[in-house]
């Protein structure tokens, strides 16, 4: 099995970190994920404060502290499913120095299910794993009742986070789009229907 370089864009709850899963098993490749990385160090001190300021806020997190969250991730994956970076032009410049790319995928949802998928995730603070208040409850009683939901998706912060999208990260997509390498996916209905469009995009080209 070759060792992929997956990309994976989409605007937040997308269902980037829902695919990201499915193709590391599939493919047996290592998940690269800013979002996860930057959670798990939220109140790690930088010069610009702590990651938590700005994630909270629905901002992006300074270049500089991303950067090299990214570096040490990408220096420990031979094959890697990357999601959550790039999110402006200056960090797709770092990426493209940084590593190679076999598939620029898209996952194209429409707001209103964006806004339905955010404000109803639920995460298990034990396991890390996403659940869906409405597509996805876990059946375990006692892993439903201390189900979170994230900081984060409370309405008003998902608004804004569309937003900072709009202005950094739509010009990311067109980036790709302009070079020929964008391969835009319908993201919409069930998870199992949109890896079958990616996995399909990866076997057709294999
Ligand atoms: P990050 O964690 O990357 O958040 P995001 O991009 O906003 O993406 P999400 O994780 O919210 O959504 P997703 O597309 O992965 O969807 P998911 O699969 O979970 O970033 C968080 C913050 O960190 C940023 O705001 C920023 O502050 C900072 N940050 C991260 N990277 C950065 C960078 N490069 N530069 C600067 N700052 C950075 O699905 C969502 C929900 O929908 C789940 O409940 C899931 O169960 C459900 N769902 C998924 N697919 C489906 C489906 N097909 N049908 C029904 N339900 C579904």
């Amino acid at each position: 099995m070759a060792d992929h370089h997956i990309l994976l864009l989409g605007p937040p709850g997308a269902g980037k970190g829902t695919q990201a899963k499915k193709l590391c098993e599939e493919y047996d490749l290592d998940h690269v994920s800013t979002g996860d990385a930057l959670r798990a160090n939220k109140d790690m001190e930088t010069e610009y404060g702590t990651p938590r300021s700005f994630m909270e806020a629905g901002e992006l997190v300074p270049d500089e502290v991303v950067n090299e969250v990214l570096e040490t991730a990408l220096e420990n994956a031979d094959g890697y499913v990357l999601d959550g970076y790039p999110r402006n032009l200056d960090q797709v410049e770092f990426l493209d120095d940084a590593t190679d790319l076999d598939y620029v995928f898209f996952l194209d949802v429409g707001r209103e299910t964006l806004v339905e998928r955010l404000t109803g995730r639920r995460v298990d603070p034990e396991t890390g794993e996403n659940y869906h208040v409405k597509f996805d409850m876990p059946e375990d009683e006692e892993v439903r009742e201390r189900l979170v939901q994230r900081d984060d998706d409370e309405e008003d912060v998902v608004r804004e986070r569309l937003e900072v999208y709009e202005e950094n990260t739509e010009p990311v997509i067109e980036h790709y789009r302009e070079g020929g390498d964008l391969i835009e996916v319908d993201g919409e209905g069930a998870p199992e229907d949109v890896f079958e469009r990616l996995t399909d995009a990866i076997e057709d080209d294999d």
